[in-house]
């Protein structure tokens, strides 16, 4: 069974949502989108809390959310507890944020990267694995830190 994914944009992040939607679906995840949903100016805080809230309490497993740089929507998401948001241009990043950091949304600029480049990074991200060990330790860690 595939992971339930939790998908938000805003005006900037919408075309590549809705792109990214259909390559998700096409691959077999249940897409739950939080919105928006037309291209109207509306403000990232919005979509990102909510989807952000639903990968906190399990109901979806990891998070996609998309502004026009990826930064705002990690910002609103690292502030709810329970979220490891990493905002990755690269699939490098991607790949890393789940390994070492277990991250569980990925937050991505609609406005730095193509289709292609997108959908790299999105396959990395849902195909690596956290790898535990002094990793854990340096999570633990942020946990007790800041009680997020
Ligand atoms: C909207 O213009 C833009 O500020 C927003 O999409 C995002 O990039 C903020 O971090």
């Amino acid at each position: 069974m595939k992971e339930k994914i939790a998908v938000a944009s805003d005006h900037a992040g919408y075309d590549l949502k809705q792109e990214l939607i259909k390559f998700l679906e096409i691959e077999g995840y249940k897409v739950d989108d939080f919105g928006t949903n037309d291209k109207s100016s509306c403000d990232y805080p919005d979509f990102a809390f909510k989807a952000s809230k639903s990968v906190a309490e399990k109901l979806n497993d990891f998070g996609i959310l998309i502004c026009g740089t990826g930064i705002g929507m990690s910002i609103v998401a690292n502030k709810v507890k329970g979220i490891r948001a990493a905002n990755c241009c690269s699939v490098d990043m991607a790949k890393l944020s789940r390994e070492h950091n277990d991250a569980n949304i990925l937050t991505l600029g609609a406005r730095l990267l193509n289709l292609e480049e997108a959908k790299s990074i999105v396959v990395a991200f849902l195909n690596s694995k956290f790898e535990g060990d002094r990793h854990l330790r340096r999570i633990n860690k942020i946990n007790e830190l800041t009680g997020l």
